[in-house]
């Protein structure tokens, strides 16, 4: 059940994979610097200087100085990368590739010239004890698993809120309904404080703008600052990653079939930070770390429902098959309710809708998967959309796997908040129950069905 790494013993070959990316992070990104002509001036003037300038391990440094590139290669480097290196030497790529060999430039130049290095003797399924890689997808949980799923908290994550909370509204009697609704979950995260958070939102054309449109963004870095969304930045804490454990996901999901976008460094807009404020409040540092998943929903098209739900059952298989430390994880679903955003629909609100949404999140994720995307756009708005988000979590939950139903801790649903109803729903596990279920946590809250007008003053720092 372990992660499958069988590329490691590839005989005289390291495949670069995310854990080699994140040790080579920093040697890979000098090596990209010598693209520009000023820099492989620089560099060549004073190789010692221009190396002062990345904070390069002392192993790898000193194998930049020797031109060593198997060593660079061990230590996170990627051939693609480092030919930039080889390249401002003015190496060949024979060249290059013969340095790595311990042939001469001559031999190595002549086995090519002879029709190049036969496999016999040298392939993975020469050596002794060589079996075939399983490739059969997990259809239950892994009981002894180090890393539990033990809740899943879902809640709209509209900008407006995290407004009112950075301006210190939360008590006016507008957004006091909103925040009510959180109460319960602010004492429930006290002291159902997981390692990690999965957390699962959308980029609003804050980290990707139109030159890049990823359909799944997994963060693998160490850490996520805070957007500047065009009001400056939310005064809250940036983000801490945790690499290690992305970069397993990482590795499972994609072998898992899923073409996930690894992205090391990005800003973190309203999407992430709204939800880590509204069940942690205000606070020094975040006491959590996230592993960010965005999910494109602003151009179409735009994964499904079911597309979402299949990830998730991959994020389960990955967080099962980790063999590291013990992990608390909770998955977080964010966006949503319905809401529209643009033209003159502007200020579509759909309770009825959202509330089947919410009854079929709970019981019927798999129902809930036949939902066509123009379902979500057609009776949530065009931004209701984001609700696909949710469908991740739910479908990494134990109850996917043959496990028991989760339990439903929290169900909260209030209009409005700006333009965007607000649904909130925390459901676990069976390892993750707290006897700290909501007496009314079964059944929806009342409705505020009075659009309240919105304050003058929020309206000025809020555009969703
Ligand atoms: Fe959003």
């Amino acid at each position: 059940m372990a992660l499958d790494k069988p590329y490691k013993n590839v005989p005289g070959t390291t495949i670069y994979d995310a854990e080699q990316a994140r040790k080579g992070y920093h040697l890979n990104q000098f090596a990209m610097s010598l693209m520009k002509p000023e820099n492989r001036a620089r560099f060549l003037a004073d190789q010692a200087a221009y190396l002062d300038e990345w904070p390069l391990n002392p192993i790898q440094r000193q194998a930049v100085l020797d031109m060593d590139l198997n060593t660079m290669i061990a230590e996170g480097g990627n051939i693609y990368f480092l030919s930039k290196i080889g390249a401002t030497h003015g190496l060949s790529f024979q060249q290059m590739a013969g340095s790595m060999t311990g042939m001469s430039e001559a031999a190595y130049r002549d086995m090519m010239l002879g029709g190049g290095r036969r496999p016999e003797g040298v392939r993975l399924k020469d050596l002794d004890g060589w079996t075939p890689p399983s490739t059969e997808k997990a259809t239950t949980m892994r009981q002894d698993a180090p890393a539990k799923y033990t809740s899943a908290l879902f809640t709209s994550h509209v900008p407006a809120i995290g407004a009112a909370m950075d301006l210190g509204k939360t008590e006016e009697p507008y957004w006091k309904k909103v925040f009510d609704g959180y109460q319960w979950t602010r004492k429930w995260a006290k002291e159902n404080t997981p390692d990690v958070v999965i957390l699962v939102y959308n980029d609003h054309a804050t980290a990707f703008d139109a030159s890049i449109i990823p359909t799944f963004v997994l963060g693998t870095g160490a850490h996520y600052p805070v957007a500047d969304e065009g009001y400056g930045p939310r005064p809250v804490p940036d983000v801490k990653g945790y690499p290690e454990f992305a970069a397993h996901l990482a590795q499972s999901i994609i072998q898992d079939d899923f073409d996930l976008t690894l992205v090391n460094e990005m800003v973190v807009d309203h999407g992430l930070t709204v939800p880590l404020s509204l069940v942690y409040g205000e606070v020094e540092q975040w006491p959590v770390r996230v592993i960010p998943l965005a999910v494109n929903v602003v151009q179409y098209p735009v994964p499904s429902g079911r597309r979402c739900y299949e990830l998730g059952k991959a994020l389960r298989r990955a967080i099962d098959k980790w063999d590291g430390e013990e992990l608390n994880v909770q998955i977080w679903g964010t966006g949503g309710m319905s809401h529209q955003l643009q033209g003159p629909r502007a200020g579509l609100i759909n309770k009825e809708w959202d509330n089947a949404f919410l009854d079929h999140l709970i019981a019927d994720p798999l129902g809930l998967t036949e939902w066509p995307h123009m379902e979500y756009v057609d009776e949530a708005g065009s931004e209701g959309i984001e609700l696909v988000d949710w469908l991740i979590a739910r479908g990494a939950m134990d109850d996917q796997f043959e496990g028991e139903a989760p339990d439903v801790d929290h169900r909260f649903y209030h209009v409005p908040a700006s333009n965007t109803a607000v649904g909130h729903l925390v459901i676990s596990n069976p390892v993750g129950r707290t006897g700290l279920a909501d007496d009314d946590a079964g059944a929806a809250e009342s409705v505020d069905e009075a659009l309240a007008p919105e304050p003058a003053a929020t309206a000025a720092v809020v555009n969703a």
